[in-house]
């Protein structure tokens, strides 16, 4: 029994390396017209990643400075950039940023009930750091209006939803997803998200280069990204040399905002990724040591028995 099961284990571990190993090389293989997801060292990867928060404050600078026009981030709270494990801000520098900032919410009604006051306008009140932060626009509908008809998608989860674009170029269809989860379960690799995000931010030609998909037309408003999906992205490069400054002194070159950002919207996805590690790492120490103490007392009970 126990020989067979160990057969029937030890065969489904190496046919799921397997599968991985083939899909890495189908990935290797596949060209679209320019794309090219290095993976990017990130200090979070690994068992003892951990997000730096030098970096995930500067992110958070070119959220607020550039991206918060048009995406939102509906599921954070003020309050979430000073928790353990993220940027840590201390509460009162978020408060005086709200403040300076003017950010104010709409209420629903007043205290008598009415809805707007006597311009038409919505009532409001400062935004306190228990509120979800503020979306530039009332609704979807206005969000595309302003951007050509795309809908600038929110970033609460982005870092990790695109974790698959990066990770499994150039494979089709069902087989991509298959793919994708036998790989990332072989090779435990979670940072393909930022890598997609870096990459969408670094990746953007003013023409249509020359490697480009055969045919390739670029339509009217469009730009050509090499990292999106078929190239023709509505979002204008947001991201440039020095676009902000940081207030920590680090140069502001194009790549550091993309690397910045991508870490910050990992961290917006997965902010207990610092516990999560931590906790692994505790349960690796744990069995380790339980591993050593039932060899120990394997061996005292067999001590006297010939074999
Ligand atoms: C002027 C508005 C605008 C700004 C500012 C902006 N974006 Fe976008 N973004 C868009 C629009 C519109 C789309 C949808 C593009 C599409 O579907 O073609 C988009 C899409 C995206 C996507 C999703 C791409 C995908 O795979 O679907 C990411 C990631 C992204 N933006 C990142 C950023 C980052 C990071 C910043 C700030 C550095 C930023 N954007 C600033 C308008 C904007």
């Amino acid at each position: 029994m126990t020989v067979k099961f160990f057969k029937l284990a030890s065969g489904f571990v190496a046919f799921t390396a397997g599968l991985g190993m083939l899909s890495s090389v189908v990935m290797a293989a596949g060209d679209g017209g320019g794309q090219h997801f290095a993976k990017q060292s990130w200090s979070f990867g690994g068992v003892f990643g951990r997000y730096d928060q030098k970096q995930l404050r500067r992110g958070f600078e070119v959220y607020k400075g550039v991206c918060t026009g048009c995406h939102s981030m509906n599921l954070l709270s003020y309050r979430n950039l000073t928790q353990p494990g993220g940027p840590e801000y201390g509460e009162d520098y978020i408060k005086a940023m709200l403040k300076s900032d003017e950010v104010e919410v709409n209420l629903p009604h007043n205290d008598e009930g009415e809805i707007v006051n006597e311009d038409g306008d919505l009532f409001t009140r400062p935004a306190a750091l228990s509120d979800r932060i503020k979306k530039p626009y009332a609704n979807d509908k206005a969000a595309m209006a302003a951007n050509g008809g795309a809908l600038p998608p929110d970033f609460s989860v982005i870092g990790k939803a695109r974790a698959m674009h990066a990770n499994h170029e150039g494979i089709p269809g069902l087989f991509t997803w298959v793919f994708a989860l036998v790989k990332d379960v072989v090779t435990q690799y979670q940072e393909g998200g930022p890598d997609y995000i870096y990459t969408l931010m670094t990746n953007y030609h003013e023409t249509v280069p020359e490697n480009a998909p055969k045919d390739f037309s670029l339509p009217e408003g469009k730009h050509y990204n090499a990292a999106f999906p078929g190239h023709a992205i509505s979002m204008a490069p947001p991201l440039s040399d020095g676009i902000v400054d940081y207030t920590d002194g680090t140069k502001a070159t194009l790549d550091q905002h993309a690397k910045d950002i991508s870490a910050f919207l990992m961290w917006a996805a997965e902010p207990h990724l610092n516990a999560r590690k931590r906790r692994g790492f505790m349960v690796l120490i744990y069995l380790a040591i339980l591993s050593l103490l039932l060899y120990g007392v394997k061996r005292k009970i067999w001590e006297d028995v010939k074999h």
